[in-house]
């Protein structure tokens, strides 16, 4: 079932000066995101990714178009109504948005508070938050005294204090070092396999991807072009833009400037073949072209894992008559997807 369903969702901010335009931030999104998923949202600064997650937290109303939420249409209803459709989700940020001038226990206390918890009620559920992200010894630290890692663990603490069923989580690995992004990824993991909750994240890093989402919208000028599995989305996109895009996050796809690179070093034909987990061409087109008689040459390339499946690219530099490696090549596109550089438009 469909914990959040937009359909034809849009959002135009109108124009602040008599010189600018109208900004569309989100143009015509229809997506569903199933209860219990880690659905990622992906895509270039300035595509609109905060502005939707703002439109399913109902911070800001949609110009047009059908939000659902636990099958209620939130464009519907009043700001009051809205109030407890807001209790249901939580919200994590890149940086953080604790009181500062507040405890570790009373910034995890504020939304229990705001709901009309009872003291003994709260103080249950704060120790239990604290030790379920392991800082039961900081309650009361004030955030300045603590890591960013941990700041963003009482974020999470915070989060998650009402019981919602949803976690939205808008680029909050993305002020973080790679060891600490990679602790609290596992924190989130663990959130949403233990706790149930959905969880929708944000973020232009693709290791964050990688790591716990499994289902991927790919954003570009409000539009989402491209969404499914991560594997699919990443080892094989289909819309020119989402190539472009992810050909920028992913391992072993030379970049333009690489190719060119790699083009000014080597001399024969350079040609990279893209495999994926479970097919065995990886070898057989090494095969191929040694049983052509081609000499050949690994130049560039990278293998990238998605929970346990591969996939990569390797580009190899080919010497040999032109009519020869015309025919190994066109032998090895029946089982390989193969594009040439000199031919390949620029990424
Ligand atoms: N309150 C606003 N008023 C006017 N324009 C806005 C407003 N909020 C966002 N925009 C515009 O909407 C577009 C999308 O912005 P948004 O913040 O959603 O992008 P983003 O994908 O989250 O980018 P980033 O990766 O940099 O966070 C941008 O052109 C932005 O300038
Ligand atoms: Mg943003």
């Amino acid at each position: 079932m469909a914990i959040v369903s937009l359909a034809g969702v849009s959002k135009t901010y109108p124009a602040r000066g008599r010189d600018s335009a109208d900004v569309t931030a989100v143009d015509d999104v229809t997506l569903d995101i199933e209860a219990g998923e880690v659905f990622g949202i992906i895509g270039y600064s300035g595509a609109g990714k905060s502005t939707l997650v703002r439109l399913i937290n109902a911070l800001e109303p949609a110009t047009a178009g059908s939000i659902h939420v636990d099958g209620v249409d939130i464009t519907a209803l009043s700001e009051r109504e809205l109030r407890g459709v807001r209790g249901g989700i939580g919200m994590i940020f890149q940086q953080f948005n604790l009181f500062s001038s507040k405890t570790v226990k009373a910034n995890i206390a504020y939304p229990l508070k705001l709901a009309g918890w009872s003291k003994t009620e709260i103080d249950e559920r704060v120790s239990e938050l604290l030790s379920f992200v392991g800082l039961a010894d900081k309650a009361r630290a004030y955030p300045e005294q603590l890591s960013g890692g941990q700041k963003q663990r009482v974020g999470i603490a915070r989060a998650l204090a009402t019981r919602p069923s949803i976690l939205l989580a808008d680029e909050a690995t993305s002020a973080l070092d790679p060891q600490t992004t990679h602790e609290v990824l596992e924190l989130l993991a663990r959130v949403n396999r233990e706790q149930g909750v959905t969880i929708v994240v944000i973020t232009h890093e693709m290791d964050v991807i990688q790591t716990i989402a499994t289902k991927v919208a790919v954003m570009e000028h409000g539009r989402v072009i491209e969404q499914g599995d991560v594997f699919d989305v990443f080892s094989r996109p289909q819309n020119p833009a989402s190539q472009r895009f992810v050909g920028t996050v992913i391992k072993g796809l030379p970049s333009p400037a690489e190719a060119a690179a790699l083009r000014a070093r080597h001399s024969g034909r350079l040609a990279t073949f893209s495999f994926r987990d479970g097919d065995s061409s990886q070898s057989q087109v090494l095969l191929d072209l040694a049983q052509a008689g081609l000499e050949f040459e690994l130049v560039y390339g990278g293998i990238n894992d998605i929970r346990g499946r591969a996939f990569g690219h390797l580009t190899l530099a080919i010497r040999g008559a032109d009519a020869e490696v015309d025919r190994a090549l066109a032998a090895i596109r029946q089982h390989a997807e193969v594009t040439e550089i000199d031919q390949q438009e620029v990424r």
